[in-house]
């Protein structure tokens, strides 16, 4: 079964070709990031207008890279939410057309979802019931997966996300935007001992907080008052990286512990981070549970894995009115 998969709910506009859910055969990922890069965050007419002036053109390169045509699609999967309402419309729009003139089924996938089954694209064996971890520039959630229209979420963050809170740490340090990437690397040369910076699980729940931290960050790089030195940066990046990933570390492994479980599948912007990688490959030694990532090109948004996951859906009976529109939260 061949579904083309539809994203547009933040700053990527991607589309994708999907076999069975397992199989992709194109991937393409439009990002309008250069344009929100001078604002230091997504602006979201930037990102909305991206969305309509490329998305035909996302579409049609990706049946072209795939060797399809239109005419084989059998199902169209889009983003629902969450995101940007505009942005989310633009890609559900298309959508619906598509599935109309195509007179195939429609299904409508939850973002936050489609992270998880990022990493278990090619991965038969992963067996329900297990724990997800969604990190990324708008969550930092855990979920409890029970099969692939059923998830509750037992966890999530009261205020910024993990990925929002790597954003501005790195901008209070004069670094670019998306500041993950320059964080993780910064961090790779820094002493994460050097500073203490807190971070605590919220009510001893699975819940997080990370604006404290972040506010920790500023106020720590204010009274240093002069310029910083570029050791005393990447100590900063460690110091402030080790306590914030330690935290949601923390979580999952109680989460697993709750709930008697042995398996983790991560997704999200932030699972592409080394030191949470390297922390979660510790803890599978460690204690003897099993962790799932999504390749690099998948921890990102990207349609393959709305795709794939609406191929479960559909196996299950799944399917989307035309009148659907997008949930923002
Ligand atoms: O999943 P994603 O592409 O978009 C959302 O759904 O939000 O995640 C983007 C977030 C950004 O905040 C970015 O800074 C963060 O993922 N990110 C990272 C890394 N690569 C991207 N954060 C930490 N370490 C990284 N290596
Ligand atoms: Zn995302």
């Amino acid at each position: 079964m061949l579904i083309l998969g539809i994203e547009t709910s933040c700053d990527e506009t991607a589309a994708s070709i999907v076999r069975d859910g397992e199989e992709i055969l194109s991937n393409v990922i439009s990002s309008s990031l250069r344009y929100h890069k001078r604002f230091g965050g997504v602006v979201p007419e930037i990102a909305t207008r991206h969305h309509v002036e490329n998305i035909d053109r996302v579409i049609n390169s990706s049946l072209i890279k795939a060797g399809v045509d239109i005419a084989d699609i059998d199902a169209v999967a889009v983003t629902q939410g969450p995101g940007l309402v505009g942005a989310l419309l633009s890609g559900i729009s298309c959508a619906k057309a598509i599935a109309y003139s195509l007179d195939v089924p429609l299904l409508a996938v939850d973002h936050v979802r489609a992270h998880i089954y990022s990493a278990l694209m090619g991965q038969n064996k992963v067996e329900f019931p297990f724990i997800g971890l969604v990190v990324s520039g708008g969550h930092t959630r855990i979920l409890l997966a029970e099969e692939f229209d059923r998830f509750t979420t037992m966890g999530d963050t009261l205020d910024d996300a993990i990925g929002e809170a790597y954003d501005k740490v790195a901008k209070i340090l004069g670094r670019g935007y998306p500041g993950g990437p320059v964080v993780d690397r910064l961090a790779r040369k820094g002493n994460s001992r050097a500073v203490k910076f807190t971070c605590r699980p919220v009510d001893n729940g699975l819940d997080f907080s990370f604006s404290g931290i972040k506010t920790a960050v500023l106020y720590h790089v204010r009274s240093r008052g002069s310029r910083l030195r570029a050791k005393e940066v990447s100590d900063i990046a460690a110091s402030f990286q080790e306590s914030a990933l330690r935290v949601i570390v923390k979580n999952c492994l109680k989460a697993l512990e709750r709930y008697g479980l042995k398996t983790l599948v991560v997704g999200g912007g932030v699972s592409a981070n080394s030191r949470l990688r390297e922390m979660f490959a510790f803890e599978e030694s460690a204690r003897g549970i099993k962790t799932y990532f999504p390749p690099r090109e998948l921890c990102s948004d990207n349609a393959a894995m709305v795709a794939g996951l609406a191929y479960r859906m559909h196996k299950k009976g799944v399917r989307a009115g035309l009148d659907i529109t997008a949930v923002v939260r």
